[in-house]
Order: structure tokens, then C-alpha cells, then sequence
């Protein structure tokens, strides 16, 4: 398949800012073979009267990735903090402004034969114009894969190891050959663990539900911000506990959460509605708020945003009218 990406973009390889198609890795690249690399997935938001890129909870990013590639003993020579000025400066030398996903990706880079590693590690950021991942204004259509999310003793799900990301795979690509827009996985106690590529949330009478973090679930970073937003602008009461797969189907609401995905709301579930089968009030709520959140209309949320241009036109000043918004 014919790649759309700018073979001209610029990214940070090998310590260097460097065109993408200067960007290659040989054959024998340990992490090809044996799935051992990490990555992570970092959003950047266009604010179009702001004149601002802003990057969504970077230093973040990178402190996650950097906890996971410790599985793996990868290390990255960088602190979070240089590595977010490194991403920064990316999406200024690219002139990018349009939303963005960032992509970084630490691997062995040993080029041989043999699964045992050593301390050969390569790292690269990417960061690329990106649109909608799923297309969920209306909401997604779910299916309940028959493949097991991966056990914490098998491959830790909380990090984004490539290797596990064939999990993901394979429960993404049944569902999607059977018409599902997205696929939630089961752990192997038999309960509702995740989405291949987001966290899972459900609303039952009134409460805001998700499986806790060691139920075999990627610690996402979104669902950190869902949980925060949803505390302190709605008021909401969060349980983390155990959802069973019989709930999904008489649960008011289902949404979920990433990076990519944003907030998908989930109207279908195994070909049954939802709810009402329409996207419900309290995920259009969260969606709302998250979307006010990471344009930087929320003043109490700026915490979680890098501006990349500069504060040079602070968003509230323009025109002399207020960005701050209701979000009750
Ligand atoms: C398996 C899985 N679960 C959950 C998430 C959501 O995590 P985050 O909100 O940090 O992007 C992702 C993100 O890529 C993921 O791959």
C-alpha cells in the first residue's frame, strides 16, 4: 500500500532531525523480530482563533513511556522534559498546524539473530498531521472479541509494547471482518478489560464505571482526564471495578477513551443499542468537556497543555472576548 505520509517530513531519529525518508531501520532490527520495543501516542490540537498548537499532557506521555521501556530495559537518554522540548520543536520545524499525532518509539536496534537482548536501544519521535482515528460523532458500533487481552505475566498490557500490539491485532481485525466499527476485550477472568486501542466506561444509573487498573487495561492517560473532568465539572461518581460482559448490554452508556480515539461513545454493542441506541447525555457531556479541555478553553485545565507556538496571542485575549467556557 502507498504511503500518504510527506516522505519529507521531518523527524527526530537517531539524535537528529531528519527527513522521513532518511529514516530507515536494517532488516535484521531486533525489535522487528521479536515485537521488544515501546511506544507512545501523543495528541496535539489546532486551535483555530487561538493560533495555537497544543500538545495534550506530553511531559506525561513521556514519563509513561519511560516507565514502560524500563520492562524491556530500553533507555532513553533523555528526561521528559527534553523530550517534549524535542517534540515541540518537531511540530515547529514541520510548520504543522492542524491536529497532530505524536508517535514515539524506543527498540532494541541490535541487528542479529537471537530473541535474548542486549543494550543496543534506539529511539524515534514522529509527529504527524492526523485526523479522526474513528469516525464516532454518532457514535461506534462494538464487538465483544473472542481473543483474551494479554495477562500481566504474559506481556504487561498497562505499557504499549509492540509485541503486545498483536493482541490488539487480532481482535481488531475479527471484529472489524464481522462489520464492528471497534473491538472490547475480555481479560482472562472472564470480565470486560478494554477497547484494542482505548479504555472502556460505562454509565449505570447514574454512575461513571471502569475497570481498574490491574484488570489487564492500559493505564491511559485519557481515561486519567475523563476521570478528573468528570469528578470536578459533572459532579459524577466513579467506581473502578470489575464490568462484566452481560452489563454492556443493559448499561445506559458506554464510551471509550484514548489518545486516538478521543471519546468514542459506543451506541451498539454486539448488535444490540445501547442505552437508546443514540449517543447519551452524559458521554455528549465528557466529549464536550474534554474537547473544551484540550483546546485550551479551560483555564483550570491549561495544566495539561504545551503550547507549541507560544502564548503569543493568548486565546481568551482575542478580540477581547473570554475562551472560558460552561461546561455544567
Ligand atoms: C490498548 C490501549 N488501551 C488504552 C489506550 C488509551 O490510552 P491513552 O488514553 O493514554 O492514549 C490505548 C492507547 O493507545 C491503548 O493502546
Amino acid at each position: 500500500m502507498k504511503s500518504e505520509i510527506d516522505p519529507n517530513l521531518i523527524v527526530y531519529f537517531d539524535e537528529q532531525y531528519v527527513p522521513l525518508r532518511e529514516a530507515r531501520v536494517g532488516i535484521l532490527t531486533h525489535a522487528l523480530h521479536y515485537g521488544t520495543g515501546v511506544f507512545e501516542g501523543i495528541r496535539a490540537h489546532w486551535e483555530e482563533v487561538a493560533q495555537e498548537l497544543y500538545i495534550f499532557r506530553c511531559q506525561e506521555h513521556y514519563e509513561r513511556w519511560q516507565h514502560n521501556c524500563s520492562y524491556l530495559r530500553i533507555r532513553v537518554p533523555h528526561t521528559a522534559e527534553e523530550l517534549t522540548s524535542i517534540t515541540a520543536e518537531l511540530m515547529r520545524r514541520n510548520g504543522l498546524r492542524t491536529n497532530v499525532y505524536v508517535r514515539p518509539l524506543a527498540y532494541k536496534c541490535a541487528e542479529r539473530v537471537g530473541v535474548s537482548t542486549d543494550d543496543q536501544d534506539a529511539f524515534a519521535i514522529i509527529a504527524l498531521p492526523f485526523g479522526e482515528y474513528l469516525h464516532s460523532e454518532n457514535g461506534v458500533h462494538a464487538g465483544v472479541s473472542s481473543w483474551r487481552r494479554i495477562e500481566d505475566n504474559a506481556i504487561p498490557a498497562r505499557a504499549k509494547i509492540c509485541g503486545a500490539y498483536a493482541n490488539s491485532a487480532l481482535a481488531s481485525d475479527e471484529v472489524r471482518q464481522c462489520g464492528f466499527d471497534e473491538a472490547i476485550l475480555i481479560n482472562e477472568n472472564g470480565q470486560v478489560a478494554e477497547g484494542a486501542t482505548c479504555n472502556l466506561f460505562m454509565v449505570r444509573k447514574g454512575k461513571l464505571i471502569t475497570p481498574s487498573i490491574t484488570e489487564n487495561v492500559l493505564e491511559g492517560i485519557t481515561r486519567d482526564s475523563i476521570i478528573e473532568l468528570a469528578q470536578k465539572e459533572l459532579g459524577l461518581h466513579i467506581v473502578e471495578r470489575p464490568i462484566d460482559r452481560s452489563e454492556l448490554y443493559v448499561c445506559d452508556e458506554l464510551f471509550l477513551t484514548g489518545t486516538a480515539v478521543g471519546i468514542a461513545p459506543v451506541t451498539h454493542v454486539d448488535h444490540r443499542p445501547v442505552g437508546g441506541g443514540v449517543v447519551g447525555v452524559i458521554t455528549d457531556r465528557l466529549r464536550h468537556v474534554y474537547f473544551e479541555a484540550a483546546h485550551g478553553h479551560l483555564i483550570a485545565y491549561r495544566k495539561w497543555l504545551l503550547p507549541v507556538y507560544g502564548e503569543r496571542r493568548p486565546a481568551e485575549r482575542v478580540a477581547g472576548k473570554t475562551m472560558e467556557t460552561s461546561v455544567a
